[in-house]
């Protein structure tokens, strides 16, 4: 299972017709350091792999479809047999045009001295800005450069646009292998989650069961760790990205696991909260089925054509009108959801596109007024949920929360594929409904 080479040089031929007369640049991402000198395990730029499939440091991808000879340039770090004792393979400069389908490629030390070339006639840069400063100054510096025969000759490249503007949209709309990809992802997480929930009762510690769904990951061959796992029980569920995960789950606590894991390089992205002794309060059944039936409503506006915060105002709309009901809301509803004072329950949206990154690209909305229409391809995330925080300060002339409340956190985050005819959960595997998660 993977992305076939085939696949990687349609993404470069539709990215190159975009880019035109221009020229892109792509830098991989840097090695991040844990401490002194040890790294964390490489992670490339999600950019850089959607268009290489390129998984090392120190790489520059450069796409000039004007250029007359070379339209696909990749500069790579070359074979080096002593430092690959240390760091491991590279696949050095020869191998990057076999391989990986470059119509050339050279050293990355060359980047300064054969880079020119490819820009010198460019009517435009492509580059994102703003995540190397010292790679910035560089092509600035270039881009000054090129730009000093203009008044002479009228050639050079006039702008720099973002690499954003190109990627965004490709990235947003799945093809088959990336839905194979994402739907692999989705069933090790979900096989996580069952196995946490098996595994999760009172005395085992967060970190425990964070344990056993990464060692489902790996067992099922993720790469790992979608996003730092979130183990989060009783009122720790109340703090978003809560990964401390060293307390004990403790009798009547709930349990709020946000967990997925990374399969060649696609994400799941699961949430699930259950009681750890199988039996839920009166008040957390209550804002269970609460959150429960605002993530099913807000699924079911997942489908082609509809506008991409439908599911969000949906789940508002029905978290709304429960919290109402419970009386730990008071007055008019439009005017609750207006002035955002279910926020101290609800502070976040009820989900993001999925895919090579956790949050991944794609725009939201096209302007102001236009929101992204939904079509088949896309991958999102639903996932509303309530927090009553032991410290919830309630919005202005609404109610104290009664204690009985306070500390209960539960969130439900499914992954959400759409489809010709509406959408497919890829997640569905881990149960959700109170009949089969306690008794
Ligand atoms: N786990 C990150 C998120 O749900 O957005
Ligand atoms: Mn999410
Ligand atoms: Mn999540």
């Amino acid at each position: 299972m993977g992305i076939e080479k085939s696949e990687y040089q349609q993404r470069r031929e539709q990215l190159m017709a975009k880019v035109g007369n221009g020229t892109a640049i792509f830098h991989s991402a840097p090695m991040a350091v844990m401490h002194n000198d040890v790294e964390y395990v490489y992670r490339q730029d999600s950019d850089f792999y959607y268009l290489t499939g390129f998984n090392e440091p120190e790489a520059v991808a450069v796409f000039a479809p004007h250029h007359e000879e070379h339209r696909y340039i990749l500069f790579v770090q070359p074979k080096d047999p002593e430092k690959e004792t240390w760091t491991g393979y590279r696949c050095g400069v020869e191998a990057a045009k076999e391989k990986y389908g470059a119509d050339e490629a050279y050293p990355i030390a060359e980047l300064a001295e054969k880079l020119p070339q490819y820009l010198a006639k460019a009517d435009r840069i492509y580059y994102r800005l703003g995540r190397d400063e010292k790679f910035n100054n560089r092509i600035l510096t270039l881009w000054q450069r090129l730009m000093a025969g203009y008044q002479k000759n009228g050639i050079g490249p006039t702008a720099i646009a973002d690499t954003r503007t190109l990627t965004f949209a490709m990235r947003l709309v799945k093809s088959p292998g990336e839905i194979e990809l994402m739907r692999q992802a989705a069933k090790i997480s979900a096989q996580a989650h069952i196995r946490a929930r098996e595994y999760a009762r009172p005395g085992v510690y967060e970190y425990q069961v964070e344990a056993e769904i990464e060692h489902t990951f790996r067992l099922a061959g993720a790469m790992g760790v979608a996003y730092p796992s979130i183990v989060a029980s009783g009122a720790n569920a109340c703090v978003l990205h809560y990964i401390e995960n060293n307390c004990q789950l403790k009798d009547g606590d709930l349990l709020l696991i946000d967990a997925g894991c990374s399969y060649g390089y696609y994400n799941g992205d699961i949430t699930r909260t259950f009681p750890v002794n199988g039996k839920f309060t009166p008040e957390q059944k209550t804002l269970y089925e609460l959150v429960l039936e605002a993530q099913l409503q807000a699924i079911a506006q997942v489908k082609p054509g509809n506008p991409y915060n439908a599911a969000h105002d949906t789940a508002v709309s029905v978290l709304v009108d429960g919290l109402l009901d419970l009386g730990l809301l008071i007055g008019d509803k439009e005017e609750i959801i207006k002035e955002e004072k279910y926020k101290p329950f609800y502070m976040h949206k009820t989900g993001h596109w999925l895919g090579l990154d956790v949050h991944d690209v794609g725009l939201y909305k096209h302007n102001e007024e236009t929101w992204q229409a939904l079509q088949p391809g896309h991958i999102l995330t639903v996932e509303p949920g309530i927090y009553i925080s032991p410290y919830i300060k309630p919005a202005e002339g609404q109610p104290e929360i009664p204690d009985c409340w306070k500390g209960i956190g539960i969130r439900i985050e499914d992954d959400v594929l759409v489809t010709d005819d509406g959408h497919d959960i890829l997640t569905a595997d881990v149960p959700k409904s109170v009949a089969e998660i306690a008794h």
